[in-house]
């Protein structure tokens, strides 16, 4: 574990004594006979937040939106999505190994894309040669594309183009409560039209564990099926959907937080270190990516250095770094983050 200031992942986040108090208390049962009231409490919250009529609880973020591919894929049908997204990029393959899917994706570094290049990727040409475009998957909030929230309207426009096109839909929102806090709005606005949503809860939420599918009412069995296919199906999980209830009760409008003290970062490594360039130095929500640029240390020098002097950010690309805040990120951790940044340039 990395002693520092952890600025890896809101993913490293610790649970907090009030979580583990209310994990303790949790009434238990055997998930897997559907016997776990707390586990089905926080479905039925969760359900209830997104405006869907059924939600289950996963363990990990992937495999909620690996059976969502699942639950609408045959192989050799086509996932859209952005080609900077997590289903591409980081979930091992996943949607070939599991659903056979062929990946469409969307040019669009930010992961946000319009409806006309939803329209542009969809494969019109039918027939027996031709692979079928059978869903659309977005992120928001965006991950390696930058930690943008969609702009509500753009939303609306691609999720108009895509009913259009008869897609079935899917938002990965891994990070949907900073897209929440972002536009100010409500999970059930953003959530609105698709058909599935993942929402992970140990993330930014702080849950040490989880995430939520929600899906249409009518696909149970197939869900709850594929659930055990994949070995999700738990045993006592009321102890970690506990942890979900505290975090959806107690944990979202903070994230406001983690969205200033990133723009505190980026506003701060903008103006006062010449090495670095900020992509956006008005951060949408709670990343900032920046490049490294400095003959005398290379990148991964740099990453390392950092990591000496108890800072840790993640490396995507051969210069571009993402720091992230969460729960455990005060203001005085971004003072002293650039106070590191500075000692390390005088280093050369
Ligand atoms: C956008 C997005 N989706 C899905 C995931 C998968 O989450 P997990 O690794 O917890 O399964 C992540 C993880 O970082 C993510 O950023």
């Amino acid at each position: 574990m990395f002693k520092g200031i952890d600025l890896f992942s809101d993913t490293v986040t610790q649970p907090s004594r009030a979580m583990k108090e209310a994990m303790m208390n949790a009434e238990l049962g055997d998930e897997q006979k559907g016997e776990d009231p707390t586990t089905h409490a926080l479905e039925e919250m969760a359900a209830d937040l997104l405006g869907k009529e059924a939600a289950m609880f996963f363990p990990s973020a992937t495999m909620a939106n690996e059976i969502a591919i699942r639950l609408f894929c045959e192989p050799g049908d086509e996932l859209i999505a952005a080609e900077t997204c997590h289903l591409f990029f980081a979930e091992a393959g996943g949607p070939a190994i599991h659903a056979g899917a062929m990946a469409r994706p969307i040019h669009s570094p930010t992961g946000i894309f319009s409806a006309k290049e939803l329209r542009d990727t969809y494969r019109w040409s039918k027939g027996p040669h031709y692979p079928i475009s059978k869903m659309l998957s977005i992120e928001n909030t965006t991950n390696v594309g930058g930690g943008h929230a969609w702009p509500l309207e753009q939303l609306d426009d691609v999720m108009h183009a895509a009913k259009e096109l008869q897609l079935k839909t899917h938002l990965d929102g891994s990070r949907l409560f900073n897209a929440v806090v972002k536009t100010a709005t409500t999970a059930k606005r953003i959530a609105n039209n698709f058909d599935a949503v993942t929402l992970c809860l140990s993330k930014g939420l702080g849950c040490p564990i989880g995430a939520i599918l929600a899906y249409p009412a009518k696909d149970f069995v197939k869900v709850r099926r594929l659930k055990q296919i994949f070995g999700g199906a738990m045993r006592q999980s009321g102890i970690l959907a506990a942890a979900g209830i505290y975090a959806l009760q107690n944990n979202i409008d903070r994230l406001a937080e983690d969205h200033a003290n990133a723009a505190l970062l980026a506003q701060r490594m903008h103006n006062e270190i010449t090495e670095i360039r900020v992509e956006n130095s008005n951060p949408s929500t709670n990343m900032v990516f920046f490049e490294w640029h400095d003959e005398k240390i290379p990148p991964n020098e740099f990453l390392q250095r950092c990591i000496n002097h108890g800072v840790r950010f993640s490396h995507f690309g051969e210069k571009r770094f993402r720091a992230v805040t969460h729960r455990q990120i005060t203001q005085k951790d971004i003072n002293t983050v650039m106070e590191t940044l500075k000692e390390i340039c005088l280093e050369k």
